[in-house]
């Protein structure tokens, strides 16, 4: 089954760089980014994973659990840390899996398709950069697959964990380039009057174009 927008999250259990991982069980009642990196000791990955431990506040503020896949084993895994740590100046804290065996990348179809450079030794491939933002009751809420020569914008990914939080506590959506603090809009399903009465100010720009400050 392909996993969709709306999906449950599969399960699985994994060994990590803290240990081994019950997925669901890791999360609790947290939000979940699960991305892939294609290998350990790779230009791109190691400034992602830089940027994802420099985030770290930004993510708690969110409630957000992260979790890095990487296709190799735990020994790598834990060298390359050093490596991160030292080039970015971070201290990385969040769980790194250990997917020599392809078992989590199968699982979320993650496995590089077009590029026959991202393989290891013996021609399996590597994982592509794949997102999937998961909300507090294990529903993939975003999915985003990056090829793997190109590094992902993780304050997009913060973005968007904003505007599916604040679309799940107000009855709006959020514009194109919108970012925390914009006006955001008026949920289509929510008629003017109704809208007058929920928000304090409800600016009408055509009658299914609505904004209302952000309530950020
Ligand atoms: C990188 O992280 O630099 C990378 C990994 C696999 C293929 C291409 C680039």
């Amino acid at each position: 089954m392909p996993i969709r927008l709306g999906s449950l999250a599969p399960d699985f259990t994994a060994h990590s760089t803290k240990g081994d991982i019950k997925f669901h069980e890791y999360l609790g009642d947290n939000w979940g980014i699960l991305f892939s990196h294609p290998a350990d000791f790779t230009p791109v990955c190691t400034t992602e994973l830089g940027l994802v431990a420099a985030l770290h506040d930004e993510f708690e503020a969110r409630k957000v659990k992260v979790i890095g896949l990487s296709a190799n084993g735990l020994s790598e895994h834990d060298q390359w840390i050093k490596d991160i740590n030292e080039i970015n100046n971070v201290k990385l804290d969040f769980p790194i899996i250990a997917d020599g065996d392809r078992n989590v990348s199968t699982l979320y179809d993650m496995l590089d398709n077009q590029d026959p450079t991202n393989v290891d030794n013996d021609g399996i491939p590597y994982t592509v950069r794949s997102v999937f933002v998961i909300d507090p009751t294990k529903t993939v809420r975003l999915i985003m697959t990056y090829p793997a020569s190109t590094g992902r914008n993780f304050d997009e990914i913060l973005r968007v964990v904003d505007s599916l939080q604040l679309g799940d506590q107000h009855r709006i959506t959020t514009p194109g380039n919108w970012k925390r603090g914009d006006d955001v809009i008026v949920h289509p399903d929510l008629s003017t009057a109704e809208a007058q009465r929920v928000f304090k100010d409800v600016r009408v720009i055509k009658p299914y174009l609505r904004l209302t400050s952000s309530p950020f």
